[in-house]
């Protein structure tokens, strides 16, 4: 057997990969991309995700205690790896990945048009664990395109994964 000691995590991959939208207090909107996200309780319907520390959109999520999952296409990767490579600190990622904004229905942060599932979180919870905050969320809305979601099952080849690292998406086939 071969003892994992910093990626233990990899054995948990690949995890869908979706793009987190947010909002500061002073209204300006963020995306990143986050694989580490799991449903907690369906009842009630909890959502968390771990969000580094050193991330704008943590410091977003901590001022609003809002946010989106938002779940893009296969055809979306060179988005994806811009909103997971650059900062919102330093540039607006919606423009230089073409992402369309969109309202949301319960919270102020912002949906993704392009993208082909959805939900909507309130942050309950804010624990600290290490290098990022869990952020545990009431889940107030989802919603899904139905031409990619049959029977509660996406359909092959739709949705990019994150099998870890920062560069390796594939899709399930
Ligand atoms: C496929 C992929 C998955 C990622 N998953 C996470 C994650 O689960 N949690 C996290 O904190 N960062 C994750 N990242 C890194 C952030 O997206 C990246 O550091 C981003 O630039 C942070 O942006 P921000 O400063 O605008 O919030 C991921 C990056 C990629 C490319």
């Amino acid at each position: 057997m071969l003892t994992l000691k910093e990626n233990f995590y990899r054995l948990l991959h690949p995890k869908i990969v979706f793009l987190l939208t947010s909002v500061g207090s002073d209204g300006k909107h963020n995306v990143m991309s986050c694989a580490w996200a799991t449903p907690a309780s369906e009842e009630p319907p909890k959502i968390i995700v771990c969000v580094s520390k050193e991330h704008y959109t943590a410091e977003l999520i901590l001022q609003t205690k809002e946010f989106a999952i938002n779940i893009p296409t296969k055809e979306m990767v060179k988005a994806i790896w811009i909103c997971g490579s650059k900062s919102g600190r330093d540039v607006d990622k919606f423009k230089e990945a073409n992402l369309t904004k969109t309202k949301a229905s319960k919270i102020s942060a912002p949906l993704i048009k392009e993208c082909i599932g959805f939900i909507e979180c309130k942050v309950t919870e804010v624990i600290d664990v290490g290098e990022c905050y869990a952020f545990v969320a009431d889940v107030v809305e989802s919603m899904v395109d139905e031409r990619y979601f049959k029977k509660s099952v996406w359909i092959d080849n739709t949705i990019p994964m994150h099998l870890g690292g920062k560069k390796i998406v594939y899709f399930v086939s």
